[in-house]
């Protein structure tokens, strides 16, 4: 996606080798138009897919999620990483483990939110080593739903979620894929 690409080449800043800053309009300040423009691609490209449902993870897969679930015309969950005061109970729960911050935590969904009937795309903004969103596949197998497929805004191509993914057999989708952060500059790869 050329727009989101240009965005980063302008906006992003390469912390390390590893990590990408992109604070002024994904993780911390949100573009809507630029949001906007990321839900209409990510329809575009599951448009076909009969989508019931999208799940992302808090907190900043929440807007490209929305703006995708409202191109979509289908509800938007955001899996919780805390358990909140209405929601305790009847909860589909898996642990995401980290490699980026060294750390286990655990994201919810309540049970009455996913049926066997549902057709999820999975959103979230990066993909690094797919352990966020190997958690909500497996909250949706739980749910004996289908994963209809997986869209990502940012893929770290350079780390190995997206072939994790492919192999349990999903679709996956990036809009922009960056290849490299080496020498403090971004590189995309096709
Ligand atoms: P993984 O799920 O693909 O294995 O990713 P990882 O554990 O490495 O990522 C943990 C958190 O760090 C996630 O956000 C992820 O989006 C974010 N992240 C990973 N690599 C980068 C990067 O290069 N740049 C930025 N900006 N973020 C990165 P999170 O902790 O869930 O935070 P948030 O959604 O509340 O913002």
């Amino acid at each position: 996606m050329e727009l989101l690409k240009r965005k980063i080449l302008d906006e992003g800043i390469v912390l390390s080798n590893q990590v990408l800053k992109v604070d002024s309009f994904l993780n911390h300040q949100i573009d809507p138009l630029l949001m906007q423009a990321i839900g209409k691609t990510f329809a575009s490209l599951f448009r076909e897919s009969a989508i019931t449902k999208i799940i992302t993870i808090e907190s900043s897969g929440i807007a490209p999620a929305v703006m995708a679930g409202l191109e979509l015309g289908v509800p938007v969950i955001f899996a919780r990483k805390r358990k909140s005061l209405t929601l305790q109970d009847d909860l589909y729960t898996e642990k995401v483990y980290s490699f980026t911050k060294k750390e286990e935590s655990e994201v919810s969904i309540s049970r009455k939110l996913v049926s066997p009937v549902d057709r999820v795309l999975l959103i979230d903004d990066f993909l690094a080593n797919g352990e966020a969103a190997l958690a909500m596949a497996r909250i949706v197998e739980q749910a004996d739903a289908t994963v209809a497929g997986i869209g990502i805004v940012i893929e770290k191509a350079f780390q190995n979620g997206a072939l994790k993914l492919k192999e349990q057999g999903y679709r996956v989708e990036s809009l922009a894929r960056v290849a490299s952060l080496e020498n403090g500059s971004v590189e995309f790869a096709n």
